[in-house]
């Protein structure tokens, strides 16, 4: 593997000033040759500077890195989550007719049973046959934070073409303008409150699922019976006081910010429709099929996660954008930084050993056009290349309004386009000559008008933003982190680097309410010190 590594960067460093555009050049067949595709998606990659060889050598590292073998470990139930003794089975929530076993039992019986319970309960939301007090409900507000948030808060904004259930509302913040805003103007006696949560005891969500049962305290004789809980803590869900057929739970195999699938996408599920939602499911089962079966050199989620590791580990380009040519895709990046961050953002190896390089990038982004109009700028001239995911679909959903999807796919290839080329000096000169600029002053404007170019991307086209592509995407996320993983020798199902600001927030509380709590530092007592005095 070090070898591998090693070859890698001298490999880089031998390419020295070399440009995509010469590799176009040298093969007329390069679009084609480096375009990879799973069912109806294209991922064209052809726009870096990954030659023949720079390929071989990232799927050599993938092969060293027995990337298929964890791969299979991870969908039979192997227990790959070492820190926490755990097996990695999303996987199973959308393989509903499979089996997989785990300490020698099948998993799928208990995720169909709740999956089934799941959509009686949507179907019933949806039909008016659950009713809130006041009549049939109208508002979904589903409380939770993390993975129990951004994946139905995603996944609900892009599909909004297939929103033919109850308005939904998603409260994860515990500021209280959060909640405060979401709750002002809705009724109580027709609102349904999901608290989400794996484990039901966040500070974040249980806060949030007090003050949502006393708002509705105020209006209805029993709140209790407008909450449902999803959760794998289900004695604590009782302890809420939710009744069990309306506690949907799930395995300590389902991690957070995977667990989009099963019963956390209740709010999906009520918003677009047991049938829609199983679109989803399948469009992650098909992905799962692509990843488990194709070779690596033609395996979207490998190449995806190899093209990764050469931008950030070989290249040192230290961030990632995602930019989906796609509005409704705005949640997308949010969801991706927890996704890829939370796996991957690790010191240290399985083992427990130092790693020996970098490990997972900044992620970041935002739909185009907007960016373009904001911080393209930077990716265009500024010092650090970032290599760029665009993600465009061939069709929108608004058939009278086609002339604005044009323009937006124009935008997008266009920018990577620009990106890839850029503008030399003596094109920025011509520029500047054929404005009357002459001599010092034409030098000076022509080099604020030069793009560099040579600058990577790549691009994700699918033919539609659908349940079952918004599902192929997300599962195709999934398994790349997972790659990336398995590469840097990394956990990427654990998240302890979330606990420490935890367990010091519960201790910086007395110290806002001026109780005597010793052992912080001058800082932070300071600071505390003026928030009690601003706040009188
Ligand atoms: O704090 C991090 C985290 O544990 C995430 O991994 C998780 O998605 C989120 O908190 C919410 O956790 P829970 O679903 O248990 O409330």
């Amino acid at each position: 593997m070090t070898d591998i590594w090693t070859r890698l960067k001298s490999h880089r460093q031998a390419q020295g000033e070399l440009r995509i555009t010469d590799l176009f050049d040298a093969d007329p067949a390069r679009a084609e040759a480096f375009s990879t595709s799973a069912d109806d998606l294209v991922f064209d990659w052809s726009k870096t500077v990954i030659d023949a060889g720079a390929r071989d050598l990232l799927l050599d590292l993938a092969r060293g890195a027995e990337v298929e073998a964890r791969r299979e470990a991870m969908f039979s139930g192997a227990r790959i989550n070492e820190t926490e003794g755990r097996a990695v089975l999303h996987t199973a929530l959308r393989n509903l007719a499979g089996s997989v076993t785990v300490d020698g039992q099948d998993v799928l019986p208990a995720v169909r049973e709740t999956h089934a319970r799941m959509a009686d309960f949507a179907r019933q939301v949806r039909s008016g046959a659950y009713r809130g007090q006041g009549g049939p409900i109208t508002d979904v507000v589903n409380i939770g934070i993390g993975g129990s948030d951004l994946g139905p808060y995603m996944a609900v904004l892009a599909l909004a073409p297939f929103h033919d259930g109850p308005r939904t509302h998603f409260v994860s913040n515990v500021d209280g303008a959060d909640i405060a805003d979401t709750l002002k103007g809705l009724d109580p006696a027709t609102t349904l409150v999901i608290v989400a949560s794996k484990t039901f005891t966040t500070i974040e969500t249980m806060t949030n699922a007090t003050t949502a049962r006393n708002w509705m305290a105020g209006t209805v004789t029993d709140p209790a019976a407008q909450f449902a809980a999803l959760s794998s803590a289900v004695d604590r869900t009782a302890a809420f006081g939710i009744d069990g057929s309306r506690v949907f739970g799930f395995e300590d195999w389902v991690g957070g910010r995977y667990s989009v699938w099963g019963p956390i996408g209740l709010s999906l599920m009520l918003a677009i429709g047991p049938e829609d939602f199983d679109a989803f499911l399948a469009g992650g089962a098909a992905m799962d099929a692509h990843f488990r079966n194709a070779p690596l050199a033609e395996n979207l989620p490998v190449l995806l996660a190899l093209v990764g590791i050469w931008h950030h580990q070989i290249c040192g380009y230290p961030t990632r954008a995602v930019l989906p040519y796609d509005n409704r895709l705005l949640r997308l990046p949010a969801y991706l930084q927890q996704l890829e961050m939370e796996s991957n953002g690790k010191r240290v190896a399985m083992d427990g050993s130092d790693l020996a390089m970098v490990s997972g990038p900044v992620v970041w982004g935002e739909p185009g056009t907007n960016g373009q109009h904001a911080f393209y700028q930077l990716i265009h001239q500024g010092t650090t290349p970032v290599p760029c995911e665009f993600i465009l679909a061939a069709r929108g959903h608004e058939p009278d309004l086609a002339h604005h999807h044009l323009l937006l796919a124009a935008n997008c290839l266009a920018q990577s386009e620009a990106l890839m080329r850029g503008r030399s000096l003596d094109e920025a000169r011509a520029l500047m000559a054929a404005k009357g600029l002459l001599g010092d002053e034409l030098d000076r404007q022509a080099r604020h008008r030069v793009f560099p170019g040579n600058r990577p991307s790549t691009t994700l086209l699918i033919p539609q933003l659908t349940p079952f592509t918004l599902g192929q995407i997300v599962a195709l996320y999934e398994h790349r982190v997972f790659v990336e993983g398995v590469i840097l020798g990394i956990n990427s199902f654990d998240q302890w680097g979330v606990e420490l600001g935890k367990e010091l927030a519960l201790k910086v509380e007395p110290l806002l309410q001026g109780a005597d709590a010793p052992g912080h530092d001058p800082s932070t007592e300071r600071l505390a010190g003026l928030f009690r005095a601003m706040r009188g």
